[in-house]
């Protein structure tokens, strides 16, 4: 039998036994996600022209499984997955309404993430592909947050990124799926782990992020004076732990609801303040070598109405175009992998059947290896 994905061999190839009709429709794909704490499937198709729709995006969110813990337990998120995959991935299916048989490939997380989870929906992931012959992209999720900003518009590319999340915090210049190159990185936390455990010292739940936005709304963070990080360097790189620590000592010190909303507002300012001077110092740089100029934030972080003014209004001074994804799109979905899995496919990229999870994957392995200040660990850039 002709099947359009092939695992005999020690090489990966894209399918083309589908037919010419296919090709005029576009690339259909089912996504899988589960490198964190949500369990999450989608069906994305994307047409040669560029242009992608979602047909379903479904998220099972575990933050209550992980909400009397205070943060994400590693051993409790991978049972959950196992749980719910099978759930999300046939709902996901069911919405779409494409049929197994309307599917071009399947593209799951292979990592970078918490390697219990990431292995379960990439497990999940070959199953289907080894079940319905397709082709499998293992996507990593850095990717899925680079090209998520292409779910709710077209972004031709090159583009300048900014993607902050709760593990990562790095400059990029997008390119291509597989082709970014890493302008600056965290060289100790990332803005979303600072909001999440300054949010957890101002004694609010978890996730932190939306709990300190919340409360921040009310406050007026002017009186604090926050210390702000990497001030004589003039590179692209970030630094949130003493602020962290600061926030934190002040955080013990608070006695009152105003006082605490005020100290959330200084926070939240703060890390919009240094997200927006690095994004500034990174424009001047690529608008030297660059005419089409394109400023994109994406992962958890670009959820913040701050962050994403702050941006915003550095961009326009800058003469770039400002784009964010659709909210929805922002955290942790499987939208964005099945895109990036179909960008792959278009492009011949696909995977071998035995391609292995990685709990650390960095976008650009080249500046990864090359740049020794970012060496990996846990308190090192995360990938
Ligand atoms: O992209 P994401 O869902 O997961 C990772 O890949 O890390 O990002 C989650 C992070 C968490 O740290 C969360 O607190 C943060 O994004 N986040 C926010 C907001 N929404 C989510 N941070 C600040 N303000 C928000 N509204
Ligand atoms: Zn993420």
């Amino acid at each position: 039998m002709n099947t359009g994905a092939d695992y005999s061999s020690g090489t990966g190839r894209a399918t083309d036994a589908r037919g010419p009709a296919r090709d005029s429709r576009g690339l259909t794909l089912l996504g899988i996600e589960t490198s964190c704490d949500e369990t999450a499937a989608s069906v994305v198709r994307l047409t040669p022209d560029g242009a992608a729709t979602v047909l379903s995006s479904v998220v099972h969110s575990q933050i209550d499984d992980h909400a009397a813990f205070g943060g994400v337990v590693p051993e409790i998120a991978a049972r959950s997955h196992v749980e719910m995959i099978d759930g999300v991935a046939r709902r996901a299916m069911a919405e779409a309404g494409v049929g197994y048989e309307g599917l071009d490939g399947v593209a799951a997380t292979a990592g970078p993430g918490l390697v219990g989870g990431v292995m379960v929906g990439l497990s999940y992931g070959k199953a289907v592909a080894l079940a319905r012959d397709l082709p499998l992209i293992a996507v990593n999720h850095l990717e899925g947050h680079a090209v998520s900003a292409r779910l709710g518009a077209r972004v031709d590319y090159p583009f300048l990124l900014l993607l902050v999340s709760g593990g990562h915090c790095q400059l990029l210049e997008v390119r291509g799926v597989g082709d970014m190159t890493r302008l600056g990185t965290t060289i100790d936390d990332a803005a979303g782990e600072a909001f999440d455990k300054i949010a957890k010292a101002l004694g609010l739940g978890y996730p932190g992020g939306p709990a300190l936005e919340a409360l921040a709304s009310s406050g007026d963070g002017a009186r604090f004076d926050l210390p702000r990080a990497l001030l004589g360097r003039k590179d692209c790189d970030f630094s949130f732990s003493g602020l962290k620590t600061a926030a934190s000592r002040l955080a013990q010190a608070c006695e009152t609801d105003p006082e605490r909303a005020d100290l959330a507002d200084a926070v939240q300012t703060a890390i919009a303040r240094q997200l927006g001077e690095r994004s500034e110092r990174a424009m001047k740089t690529y608008a030297e070598t660059h005419d089409h100029r394109m400023f994109v934030v994406a992962g958890g972080v670009a959820a913040n109405r701050t962050v994403r003014s702050t941006l915003e209004a550095l961009a326009t001074k800058n003469g770039f175009a400002f784009l964010a994804p659709p909210m929805a799109y922002c955290t942790d979905n499987a939208a964005m992998i099945a895109l990036a899995g179909a960008e792959r496919l278009q492009r011949g990229l696909t995977s071998d059947i035995d391609v292995a999870a990685r709990p650390r994957w960095p976008l650009d392995e080249q500046s990864a290896l090359n740049d020794p200040v970012h060496k990996p660990g846990r308190k090192g850039a995360k990938a």
